[in-house]
This record gives C-alpha cells, sequence and structure tokens, in this order.
C-alpha cells in the first residue's frame, strides 16, 4: 500500500492509503472525492481527472504524452504541476505523493 495525500477544491486535505499498481485517478475517484468526475473512465479523452501534483515528485512521473498535452492544453486552469490523473500508475517511488484536484473548467 501507498498513501497518498489528496486535497479536494475546497482546500481540505486528506490522506488515504491504495494498492499500487492503480492509476492516480482510480485512487482519487474509488475514496470517495465525487469532485474528481473522470468522465471517459480513463482513457486520455475528457480531461476531468486534472490534478495538480507535487513538484517534488515531477521526476517520479512518467512524461506527459502528446494526447494528455493536448488535453490539459484546453483547461484554463493548467499550471506547471498540472497532470491527468488517470496517465500515471502508481508505484512504491510515489508513497507520499501529494496532490491537489484541479478546478473546474
Ligand atoms: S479520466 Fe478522462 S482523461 Fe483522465
Amino acid at each position: 500500500m501507498i498513501k497518498l495525500s489528496v486535497t479536494t477544491r475546497d482546500g481540505e486535505s486528506s490522506e488515504i492509503s491504495v494498492e499500487e499498481g492503480l492509476t492516480l485517478m482510480e485512487a482519487i475517484r474509488d475514496n470517495g472525492f465525487d469532485q474528481l468526475l473522470a468522465l471517459c473512465g480513463g482513457c486520455c479523452s475528457c480531461a476531468t481527472c486534472h490534478v495538480h501534483v507535487d513538484p517534488a515528485f515531477a521526476e517520479k512521473l512518467r512524461p506527459i504524452s502528446d494526447d494528455e498535452d493536448d488535453l490539459l492544453e484546453s483547461s484554463d486552469h493548467r499550471d506547471g504541476a498540472s497532470r491527468l490523473s488517470c496517465q500515471i500508475r502508481l508505484d512504491a517511488s510515489h508513497d507520499g505523493i501529494k496532490v491537489r484536484i484541479a478546478e473546474e473548467d
């Protein structure tokens, strides 16, 4: 199990423990955070799983693909820490990662 800290749009942070191998989107959605809509189910076509990831973990994330980059470009709330959470598969190196659910577009 790995631990994640998730901050909602309201600024409330909670810590959750999840199995390795899930995507970050699945980990957040399946732990009751209904602000993360993930409408496309993780096939990188909706951008409703947008999160801001603690820059301290940036090097541990897989690089942004062209498709992810294009979708993030459509968000008014993109910043240097933006990722689509369905494109990040969690492993032990992500233990302690902090994410914030992005503002709604
Ligand atoms: S869930 Fe749709 S792009 Fe991530």
